[in-house]
């Protein structure tokens, strides 16, 4: 039985004087926050000597970014975007630029602002900085599901095969042009029917080895355990393409567990537009794509950025 979120769990709708933090629209445990227009133009207008190769070479700069934001739209908007990561009942949210921006490379800034008001953003090996940029396109020819357009990509948890945690996952619209479907598809682990059948079974907590394709420029192979507790809380970490079972019996319980997540009735597709951010605990939520029709002029790109909850 899904346990979908209840209208009095939202504790963090709220109006304040640069925000407004109201229910998603579309998905019962998320919200949306909606910034002021005039002072979203001035947090832009005031970040015109800041670049995208400034925020690659100079971290601190990223942070700047971020108490701009604090000090333009009020300090109780980092609290709440901290607060609504790490409740149970949400863990997500999405924000955008509202129009007051259209090119790349302010696209750029406010995600790098945003995610800063969370913690701080790990090295992206396949880009070779902090965040990654990638596109989809009709045709393709990476090694893994990521750029992949026709296919569903299945649901998962980012940084499986990294050693450092990956708290927040931030993903970013930067452009669609004929790209019916490939909305994100997402899964609050509390709604997944049968999250107990396969936390509860022996292999659980076996520590299954991670490996990543050379895209990925990691040439690490780490242990994983599918299920932990986190904050009294059960947690996932999944993906099919890059697990490495040792037994048929193993496998067997990999793929049933796949299986199952992508047959939840609590899988929702979220349509993000152009200039939004949807932003995601990363260890209750599972996320993936659904697949795009076919077009061959089909562009769509997307900025990612995983990161660390800040100890403060
Ligand atoms: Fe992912």
């Amino acid at each position: 039985m899904s346990m979908l979120a209840s209208k009095q769990d939202m504790v963090f709708v709220q109006k304040q004087p640069g925000f407004e933090i109201k229910p998603h629209p579309e998905h019962s445990r998320l919200y949306h926050i909606e910034l002021d227009d005039s002072l979203l133009q001035t947090f832009f207008a005031g970040l015109s000597e800041v670049n995208a190769q400034t925020l690659e070479y100079v971290p601190y700069m990223r942070l700047i970014l971020a108490g701009r934001l604090s000090d333009l739209f009020g300090a109780s908007l980092g609290e709440a975007v901290r607060g609504i990561l790490h409740d149970r009942r949400s863990g997500g949210f999405t924000v955008g630029v509202q129009e007051q921006a259209m090119d790349p490379e302010s696209y750029v800034k406010f995600g790098t602002a945003v995610s800063c008001l969370a913690g701080t953003p790990n090295f992206d090996a396949m880009s070779g900085t902090y965040y990654a940029r990638f596109t989809v396109k009709d045709t393709d020819d990476s090694d893994s599901y990521l750029r992949q357009a026709y296919r569903l990509f299945t649901l998962h948890t980012d940084g499986t095969f990294v050693e450092e945690p990956t708290d927040w996952l931030l993903m970013m619209k930067f452009e669609e042009r004929h790209s019916a479907g490939g909305e994100s598809r997402i899964l609050h682990l509390d709604d997944w029917e049968e999250l107990k059948k396969f936390s509860d079974h022996p292999l659980a907590s076996y520590p299954f080895t991670y490996k990543s394709p050379p895209s990925k420029n990691i040439g690490q192979v780490v242990k994983r355990k599918t299920f932990f507790k986190q904050n009294n809380g059960t947690c996932i970490c999944f993906i099919d393409q890059f697990v490495y079972p040792e037994t048929i019996a193993q496998a067997a319980y990999l793929k049933e567990l796949s299986e199952s997540l992508e047959n939840s009735a609590a899988v929702m597709a979220l349509p993000l537009p152009a200039g939004q951010l949807i932003m995601l605990n990363n260890t209750f939520w599972m996320h993936g794509r659904a697949a795009f029709e076919k077009h061959p002029e089909l562009h769509r790109e997307l900025m990612r950025l995983r990161g660390v909850f800040t100890e403060v």
